[in-house]
């Protein structure tokens, strides 16, 4: 099973490994149409954003039509179809994260950047997502940025973090 740990290492990828990768992911959830959700997290972790190509793959992959697969992700404001800034951070809403502060450190994220999970800062230098589990629980909670892995945040420390990416 591939796990969004695994694709730590997306932005050393070239488009064709991505959509390689997207295909392992999709056979690993069997094509069921209720595990959408969880195949749209992945492929917005692989390709950073979810264009129009990235659904239609999912789509013809899966047997859906292309107005399903956009439905469902239009739906939830953690998806994007739109390309992401600079920096995109991540934080972790996975229960161990979840329960240590997760919420916290994303409440304080959109605090500093002005933006909302799913948003852009206009000077397209910071983007804001949620995810599950990457497989850090034990130094929960954890964040990323840029695939980069940050663990044992809280919100006192994210300050000190943004400014080492200036
Ligand atoms: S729940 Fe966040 S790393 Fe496991």
């Amino acid at each position: 099973m591939v796990t969004e740990g695994e694709v730590c290492n997306v932005h050393l990828m070239t488009e064709e490994e991505k959509y390689d990768l997207l295909k392992n992911v999709i056979n690993d959830y069997e094509r069921k149409e209720s595990n959408l959700i969880q195949i749209l997290h992945m492929a917005q972790t692989i390709f950073g954003f979810l264009p129009t190509e990235v659904q239609q793959f999912i789509a013809e992959e899966m047997g859906l039509t292309v107005s399903k697969v956009n439905s469902v992700l239009t739906f939830y404001s953690f998806f994007s179809t739109k390309p992401k800034g600079e920096y995109t951070i991540s934080v972790c809403l996975g229960t161990a994260c979840y329960v240590r502060g997760g919420k916290e450190v994303l409440n304080k994220l959109k605090e500093e950047l002005g933006i909302d999970v799913g948003q852009t800062t206009e000077d397209k230098k910071y983007s804001l997502t949620v995810m599950r589990c990457i497989g850090s629980c034990g130094l929960a909670p954890a964040m990323t940025i840029n695939g980069k892995v940050y663990k044992q945040v809280n919100p006192n420390k994210i300050k000190r973090i943004l400014g080492t990416l200036k």
